[in-house]
């Protein structure tokens, strides 16, 4: 069983899409929706209208926070549009958010489970589980594993040149999770970076002739112009689907547990996630932090998963 915590934005969507693709393997609680790469009421409206699009409207999306924990509400309209959703042309959705805060139902669903029994994949920033953890601290075992898309150490930020988005909008949730002793999985750019959509990559999606193959290939055609004009890559990283990749066949993946440092103080470090890859301090580790990726058999799953929705 497994929560998903985002704020899509096209690659929370392909993930999202993925998960919902999946329900032999993945059973999918609800989706919370958190501020991040636009605002709370764009991020619930497009988890919306995902579910609809997927066939899925059985997974209840709730409405979360509408700002970060401490600091300031920071957007990324200029990669994701003004919708979040820029390339795919969804329907307004017709169904309603799920009544209560995405924090209280992730304390109340995750108090109702045993012990390791609730995957949180969260796809933003990590508000909604940092609040939910001062909230209710007692949910911390009962979360079996803390997949996160996140973070960044030697392929340097992509919001700052010290931190990635995620981490940076929400550095002190980011603390609270990283402090709680749940177990975490992190899929920082120093993996994401490798799992690049390239020209062949993005045919998969647009051959499908579906209308969620459609949607997919509208919007990683629209996400993929920032990083590729920004990094000179030859296709944008598609960040968010790595946890839900991981979840579904973890071969795919390699890494190291490691001890990792939010910075929360003001400045320019702001947000960075201070990696000690080579355990030069004393620090217990408290995360495994990916970064390999066998980028083709991760589009391969994707689209095969993808391609199960009408
Ligand atoms: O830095 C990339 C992350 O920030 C992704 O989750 C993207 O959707 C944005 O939220
Ligand atoms: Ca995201």
């Amino acid at each position: 069983m497994i929560i998903i915590d985002a704020d899509p934005g096209q690659d929370d969507a392909v993930a999202i899409l993925a998960a919902l693709g999946s329900p032999d393997d993945l059973e999918v609680l609800g989706i919370a929706a958190v501020a991040g790469n636009v605002p709370l009421d764009l991020t619930v409206r497009n988890s919306l209208a995902l579910v609809e699009l997927a066939g899925r409207t059985d997974v209840p999306v709730y409405a979360g926070s509408v700002r970060p924990m401490v600091n300031s509400p920071v957007t990324a309209e200029y990669v994701h549009g003004a919708t979040g959703l820029e390339g795919a042309d969804l329907q307004t959705p017709t169904t309603e958010p799920a009544a209560g805060h995405a924090c209280d139902w992730i304390v109340e669903i995750l108090m109702d489970h045993a012990d390791a029994e609730v995957t949180v994949c969260t796809l933003g920033p990590l508000t909604n589980i940092g609040l939910a953890l001062v909230r209710e601290p007692r949910i911390a075992p009962k979360i079996r594993e803390l997949v996160m898309m996140g973070g960044s150490f030697f392929e340097g930020g992509n919001t700052t040149p010290a931190a990635e988005f995620n981490v940076y909008v929400d550095p002190h949730s980011a603390h609270v999770v990283f402090t709680s002793g749940i177990p975490i999985v992190m899929m920082p750019l120093d993996v994401t970076h490798k799992a690049l959509t390239t020209p062949e990559r993005l045919k998969l999606f647009v051959d499908m002739g579906t209308p969620a193959g459609t949607a997919v290939a509208g919007m990683l055609d629209f996400y993929n112009r920032w990083d590729m004009e920004k990094y000179g890559m030859p296709g944008g990283p598609l960040h968010d689907p790595t946890v839900i990749a991981y979840l579904l066949d973890p071969e795919i993946f390699g890494g190291k547990e490691v001890h990792v440092h939010i910075e929360t103080a003001p400045g320019a470090t702001q947000g960075m996630t201070i990696v000690d890859w080579w355990g030069v301090t004393d620090h217990e580790p408290n995360a495994m932090v990916m970064n390999q990726i066998d980028a083709d058999r991760f589009f391969a799953l994707l689209a095969d998963r993808i391609g199960r929705l009408g």
